[in-house]
């Protein structure tokens, strides 16, 4: 730290200095000359710090299902914190962490009973993955050591996470990763699927080519396929109709675990608590995070299938099963939050309202279709996304003018990837808010054209 960097260090007075925080998957130099700020959140707005009401079409981060603020939440969080701050998970533990693993696995379908803490969704994904492969090898199946992710998709940003992920600019930089990882197709095809509402009819062909892989390197070095159920950051693929199950059908045949990353699925987006209720088909795990404790501690896990946890239940008792775990796996402020999230999703019946609101929803974005640049648009749940043209000159010029015009000029927060705008608002979306953020949307488009 340079001298006078040492001083301004201590220097209380230096207000609103941007430099020190190096923003995750943010232009930095763009933010840092003109800032979106954020000082505090209700229900469904966020407020600028001079107090302008923004209003969140996309749950934070996808995490936010509950709304912002929610007083049960606060007020659980608050509690806690008077009560115990932090025990650890190691070897003791505390009762909400035990009530809230209950109350998850009861929620989760079929036997995905055991619920492992982690602090995100990364490590929720990393954490499936080292269970896969710890669980053949309890079994005596060393050799099946490889993991199957699919292109397009985004499982965080661990190097197991990116090692399954196929979101090119997540994966170039960083090397060769996890090696004995292959990867499936990813499912879109605009020329077939544009502008459906829903799980598109084209496409369920494309797990077969499990098959292939498969031929190629032998059932019995195939440890786990890991997908999303709908791909979400990669700008919202539903999946095809009955992908999922031919999925789960190749997987059954040939003793290879499924694993659902429900990190945005999961908690109400798409309607039932998990992906794996709303399509049917019963993963061996379920990674969840964000919408867990509905964003406001961070909090992630892995939701197991009994006999995964039974065949790490074998040896000496006073004999560690599995060695993995974390400082905060479990952390009191996150379960209380978790406890008082599941709550308010049952108290108003969240999930249920997603699935009630889906056709209004799905009509008000489809109705952006025809204006200019918009090439396709897709819905499920309380998901869209349009994916505008790019520019020749630009890519992902276009969807970023749209987000940040949005903040400025629409009061309206929305994400981007690439040159394709997602919308996954609160669960807590009225009607009337679903057609003002259409709106809103309509004349973003209009103006970056
Ligand atoms: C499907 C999926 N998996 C994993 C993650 C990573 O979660 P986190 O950012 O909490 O590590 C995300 C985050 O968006 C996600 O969408």
């Amino acid at each position: 730290m340079s001298s006078s960097a040492a001083v301004r260090a201590f220097d209380a007075d230096v207000p609103n200095d941007l430099e020190a925080f190096w923003l995750p998957y943010t232009a930095n130099r763009a933010f840092k000359k003109n800032p979106r700020m954020i000082a505090r959140a209700k229900d469904m707005f966020y407020f600028t710090p001079e107090g302008r009401a923004v209003m969140d079409g996309t749950a934070g981060l996808w995490c936010t299902n509950a709304g912002h603020n929610r007083p049960p939440i606060v007020e659980a969080i608050q509690a806690q914190a008077a009560e115990l701050d932090y025990a650890p998970a190691f070897q003791f533990g505390h009762p909400k962490a035990f009530q809230l693993a209950s109350r998850i696995a009861a929620l989760a379908p079929a036997d995905l009973d055991h619920v492992f803490f982690t602090n995100s969704g990364s490590e929720a994904v990393d954490t499936a993955l080292k269970i896969a492969l710890a669980y053949h090898n309890v079994r005596g199946h060393g050799s099946r050591q490889r993991l199957i992710g699919r292109e397009r998709g985004y499982h965080g940003t661990g190097f197991g996470g990116i090692s399954v992920g196929g979101i090119v600019s997540n994966r170039k930089m960083f090397g060769s990763l996890l090696a004995g990882v292959d990867h499936l197709p990813h499912t879109y095809n605009r020329e077939q699927q544009a502008f459906t509402k829903g799980e598109p009819e084209w496409g369920a062909h494309l797990a077969d080519e499990l098959e292939r892989i498969v031929a190629l390197h032998d059932a019995s070095t195939i440890a786990a396929v890991i997908v999303e159920p709908m791909a979400g950051s990669t700008g919202v693929l539903p999946p095809p109709q009955g992908y999922l199950k031919r999925l789960r059908a190749i997987c059954d045949k040939y003793g290879i675990l499924l694993i659902f990353d429900e990190v945005i699925s999961g908690f109400g987006r798409l309607g039932h608590a998990f992906a794996a209720e709303r399509y049917d088909v019963v993963p061996d795990m379920i990674c969840f995070a964000k919408g867990v404790t509905s964003g406001a501690v961070p909090m992630g896990g892995v939701i197991a299938r009994k006999p995964i946890y039974d065949a790490f239940m074998d040896g000496p008792e006073q004999v560690i099963e599995l060695f993995h775990g974390y400082t905060y796996s479990g952390h009191p402020l996150a379960a209380a939050a978790g406890l008082a999230t599941l709550d308010l999703y049952r108290d108003e019946d969240l999930f249920a309202r997603a699935k009630a609101l889906e056709p209004v929803w799905a009509e008000a974005i489809h109705s952006l279709k025809g204006l200019p640049n918009v090439l396709d648009i897709r819905t499920v749940g309380l998901v869209g996304a349009i994916d505008l043209a790019s520019k020749p000159d630009a890519v992902g010029a276009r969807a970023y003018a749209a987000m940040d015009r949005a903040f400025r000029d629409e009061n309206l927060m929305i994400r981007i990837t690439g040159d394709t705008i997602a919308l996954t608002p609160p669960l807590i979306i009225s009607e009337a808010q679903i057609g003002e953020l259409a709106d809103k949307v309509g004349r973003l488009i209009s103006s970056v054209n």
